[in-house]
């Protein structure tokens, strides 16, 4: 790592230009920006850049008193950048302040600001403590209201509260989630998850390299457990990549064919599957032409608005404005349809959505019914250990949100069904 960090905090200021400024999400820019930087700088870069995301309306109001008027956009993101090392980290001010002036100069369009980012930069690092008390910052307004819409200001504001901190580790284990916990020094989550709690390199974790284990959230986790393939049956994992829940199908001994339309993150799958020792037939292919079958279930998890990820890709409410969205809620109705075809008689589908939104939910099961008049719900295959009654709709379907169980961290936005096709 550069000693003063420059080279990490150059990437994480370019990072929030490609959010803020070109509306890029953040994973589609990491590899190239990350990949000429070395390991520690590589991850101060992403740490700086995420934890600047998720505050921003805290820099913001950190910043406000201190400017006459608002200025150009790649300015206010050196200001918020530096604003959040001072007060979030703790960084010590002489170090951010000379980088951030430094950055400032050495960039055309920013350099005539340099003085003004060093004065308020200077005044912000004698007020450090305001920070913590300043109001958990909310989601944009394109994304809150239909939220507030369709759950209310006191859970929204829940919601905000979980997402405003860094999310724990969910790790799912192979075979034995217990001795798992024990190993890791982790806790054993009642649905069976594996959560820890300190930061670190996963791949340095033990158990990493032989694949005892992959990292999948406590509610991504939910959908195969509720699947629940017996391993006598036949199981498509559909928009399978990068293969979380296919390993979860492999791992209950089923014979599980995983498709995925893009050949990048099925390479992806299969790196997993050689890692955890697993097997699964690979099939990258658009979805909605695949024909293979007919399976004895199908788990469907669905490109969607990933809302319910915030807590973990902070850049997506920044960089989205929601204008795309309506194209993917008429694919998820697709894609349920042509997933039912896939099934057997009397076969099985469990749709998913890692999204707030009830149009990529509860909405999406109501359609599906007046579609289908004959299918039915499922709602014997949600009573799992570990999952609360109290999650599940009036409709039938798993309702997961990040406030639930955020004494214990929280866990990722899920929408999660069962359908049954009739015999
Ligand atoms: C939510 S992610 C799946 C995550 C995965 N099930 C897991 O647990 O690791 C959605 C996936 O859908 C894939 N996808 C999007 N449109 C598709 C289509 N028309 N056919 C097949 N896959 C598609 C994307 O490439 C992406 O990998």
């Amino acid at each position: 790592m550069t000693r003063d960090g420059t080279v990490a905090r150059k990437v994480a200021f370019a990072l929030l230009g490609d959010v803020l400024e070109e509306h890029r999400l953040l994973p589609e820019v990491l590899p190239k920006r990350l990949a000429p930087l070395a390991a520690e700088d590589r991850a101060r870069a992403q740490r700086l850049a995420t934890v600047t995301l998720r505050m921003l309306n805290r820099a913001d109001r950190m910043l406000g008193p201190h400017l006459k008027k608002r200025p150009p956009l790649r300015v206010m993101n050196l200001l918020r950048l530096g604003v959040t090392e001072l007060c979030a980290e703790g960084a010590p001010a002489h170090g951010v302040i000379n980088v951030a002036v430094a950055i400032a100069r050495g960039d055309r369009k920013t350099a005539g600001m340099a003085g003004l980012v060093n004065a308020v930069l200077r005044k912000v690092a004698g007020e450090t403590a305001k920070w913590e008390r300043l109001p958990v910052p909310q989601m944009p307004k394109w994304l809150r209201k239909p939220l507030v819409d369709d759950y209310g200001k006191p859970v929204v504001a829940a919601i905000e509260a979980v997402q405003a901190r860094a999310a724990p580790l969910d790790l799912t284990a192979k075979h034995d989630p217990g001795a798992l916990a024990q190993r890791l020094g982790g806790t054993l989550l009642p649905t069976g998850s594996v959560r820890l709690t300190g930061g670190g390199q996963v791949s340095a974790l033990p158990g990493f390299a032989e694949g005892d284990w992959w990292v999948q959230d406590a509610a991504a986790a939910l959908p195969a457990r509720i699947l629940a393939p017996d391993p006598a049956e036949k199981v498509l994992d559909l928009c399978a990549a990068p293969g979380g829940k296919t390993m979860q199908l492999a791992a209950s001994g089923a014979d599980v064919t995983a498709v995925d339309l893009s050949p990048a993150r099925m390479a992806r799958v299969a790196e997993n599957l050689a890692r955890t020792g697993l097997a699964a037939t690979c099939v990258t292919a658009d979805a909605l032409d695949y024909t293979g079958g007919p399976f004895d279930a199908v788990l469907l998890d669905a490109p969607c608005t990933a809302t319910g990820t915030i807590r973990r890709h902070p850049d997506l409410p920044h960089a989205k404005d929601g204008s795309d969205f309506p194209g993917l809620f008429a694919l998820q109705e697709r894609l349920i349809d042509h997933a039912l075809g896939l099934l057997k008689p009397g076969g099985r589908l469990v749709y998913c959505t890692c999204s707030l939104l009830i149009d990529e939910g509860e909405e999406q099961l109501r359609d599906a019914l007046i579609r289908h008049p004959a299918l039915t719900i499922d709602r014997a295959a949600l009573a799992r250990p570990g999952i609360d009654p109290a999650w599940i709709g009036s409709e039938g379907g798993l309702r997961l949100r990040p406030d639930h169980w955020a004494e214990r961290g929280g866990m990722d936005g899920f929408y999660i069904a069962c359908l049954r096709r009739p015999q």
